[in-house]
């Protein structure tokens, strides 16, 4: 695998391996890979004939205040990880490779970046939605692999990409869980040991939506009232919200049907933390 800084590099190394008709995939990150990323890379790995991995921790994403000097970095385990994984490329830009003297440009994804994560995290998807944007035209892969643990995120990539016609496939990748259920994140790190053993709950909740639904429960109200009583009972956990809608505009659902969407997020200690499941209900 080799390690790829410059933007000209990267690019024509894609571009010649289009030329020669071989599927191109890339794999957006900011580093600190857990399980969830290496899925993402073998995914990858197994559906394209060359993968790059793209590792930047974009500073646009993070708002005032927030993780962006303390984010966990371990670039050496990273680009070990990423070989052991058969990566070919590890394209990991300096800030001012991505973001030159002079970049005043911004991608705004109306509506669906200021719902549900969007209302305590502002800059954040616009943050998301520059970058990627920028990367999808240097790294111009066929294929874009992302974690459905970025719920919210994955359905703004999906709009940005399909209204500005990038001509690339995005692939939702399933999250990837600890035996207790909590869905794999950089961010874990963060955690004490009492906080992780109460984190479980948010998954927990989920189940209990998952139970519902099974059921036949189809009033979100009662499905939310449910989750936010398992939540409540982790006095450590400070529930953030939770969303039951539909997955493609974001729109708050009061009957499921179709393609649903619960999600939460929640704080504990210092870490913030989202995760959710999609639902298909017909009835
Ligand atoms: O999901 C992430 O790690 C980041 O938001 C992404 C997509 C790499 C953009 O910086």
């Amino acid at each position: 695998m080799e390690v790829v800084t410059g933007v000209d590099r990267i690019r024509s190394i894609v571009a010649a391996a289009k030329a020669k008709g071989r599927v191109v995939g890339v794999v957006p990150t900011m580093g600190f890979f857990h399980r969830g990323h290496l899925e993402l890379m073998r995914v990858a790995r197994e559906e394209c004939d060359l993968v790059v991995v793209t590792l930047f921790v974009n500073p646009a994403q993070f708002g005032p205040g927030e993780d962006l000097d303390d984010y966990p970095r371990d670039f050496e385990n990273d680009r070990r990880l990423a070989d052991e994984a058969g990566v070919d490329y590890l394209f990991s830009p300096p800030r001012e490779e991505m973001y030159p003297e002079g970049f005043c440009t911004a991608v705004k994804v109306e509506g669906l970046s200021s719902v549900m994560c969007g209302e305590s995290r502002p800059c954040h998807f616009g943050g998301v939605a520059t970058v990627v944007a920028t990367l999808f035209n240097t790294v111009p892969a066929q294929r874009a692999y992302f974690g459905e643990k970025d719920a919210q995120q994955l359905v703004i990539i999906r709009r940005m990409a399909k209204d500005l016609d990038f001509p690339v496939e995005i692939v939702g990748v399933p999250t990837v869980r600890e035996p207790d259920g909590l869905a794999m994140s950089s961010r874990n790190a963060y955690l004490s040991e009492e906080e992780r053993k109460a984190a479980s709950v948010l998954h927990s909740a989920l189940q209990v939506a998952a139970r519902l639904i099974d059921e036949g429960e189809a009033s979100a109200f009662r499905i939310e009232d449910a989750m936010r009583e398992v939540v409540e009972r982790e006095p450590l956990v400070r529930l953030e919200y939770i969303s039951i809608c539909d997955n493609i505009y974001l729109s708050p659902l009061q009957e499921l049907s179709g393609e649903v969407l619960v999600a939460l997020a929640a704080r504990l200690g210092k870490a913030r933390l989202i995760d959710n499941m999609l639902f298909r209900v017909n009835w």
